[in-house]
């Protein structure tokens, strides 16, 4: 799984297509979409046109809660409207009412083994209702994505994950994030990057995977940019501590 993918939400039409023409273009291969973003068709499209082979991709999508009993049904329809024969990776939205939350993940478990998607996973799910679906199925989720930023920084939440075989998949990097925070301002400054670079390599040194959304071009760019920089130990713990 790329540990920098590129967001969708909110981005719908012609808009989606173009963001998503120009995050495949720039080197972008983790593509996160839903089933309630309303744009797979678009997303679909920009990856036929982009001409990069299917194998080289990660695309997620995610099952709406309210269509738990009807995940065959939904990741069908997700799979018609992206025109893909399988998702690399599709996730519960957020948890479904605490009856159904077992019986949602064998749905999902039995759409992977009959070959729709290669793995399935959570998202917005506590410790303890991943804990739930092990204990039922012995099978974890392979991603639980969650919002994380600086300003969300847990450790024990990472390391219950870790310990779980579970990948962090963090989203909202910058609507959590104030990106004019001294701390943020004086490291990119020292890498001569920007404070949003300076996040989402953050998140790359921890091994959190992140998945900025842009609507620019310019922005779309600049947030896969974050290859050439190293962000020292101190730098590292000086970010983590403005979750404290
Ligand atoms: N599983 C879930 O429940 C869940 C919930 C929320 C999000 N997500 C996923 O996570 C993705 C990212 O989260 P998000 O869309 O909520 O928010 P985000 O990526 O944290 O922030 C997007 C905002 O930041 C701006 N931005 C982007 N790059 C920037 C840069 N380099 N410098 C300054 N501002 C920048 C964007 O503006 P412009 O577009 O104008 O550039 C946009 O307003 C979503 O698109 C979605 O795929 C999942």
């Amino acid at each position: 799984m790329p540990l920098v993918g590129f967001g969708t939400w909110r981005l719908t039409g012609r808009d989606a297509y173009r963001a998503v023409r120009v995050a495949l273009d720039v080197g972008y291969r983790l593509i996160d979409t839903a089933t309630m973003y309303g744009n797979e068709t678009q997303i679909g499209e920009a990856i036929r046109d982009s001409g990069i082979a299917r194998h080289e991709l990660f695309v997620t999508t995610k099952l709406p809660p309210e269509n738990a009993g009807r995940e065959r049904a939904t990741i069908e329809a997700s799979l018609g409207a992206l025109g893909l024969e399988h998702v690399d990776l599709w996730l519960v939205h957020w948890p479904p009412g605490e009856r159904t939350l077992v019986r949602t993940w064998q749905g999902m478990l039995a759409a992977r083994d009959d070959g729709l998607v290669t793995s399935v996973g959570v998202s917005n799910h506590r410790v303890a209702e991943i804990d739930r679906l092990v204990g039922a199925t012995g099978e974890a989720p392979a991603v639980n994505q969650i919002p994380w930023a600086p300003s969300r920084f847990d450790g024990g939440l990472l390391r219950a994950m870790r310990e779980r075989d579970v990948v962090l998949e963090g989203y909202s990097p910058f609507k959590n994030t104030n990106l004019r925070a001294s701390t943020l301002v004086d490291i990119a400054r020292r890498h001569a990057v920007t404070p949003a670079q300076v996040v989402l390599r953050w998140h790359v040194q921890h091994e959190v995977v992140v998945i900025p959304k842009s609507a620019t071009a310019a922005r779309i760019g600049e947030n896969f940019d974050v290859w050439t920089f190293d962000l020292s130990s101190d730098e590292m713990r000086a970010i983590d501590a403005l979750g404290r």
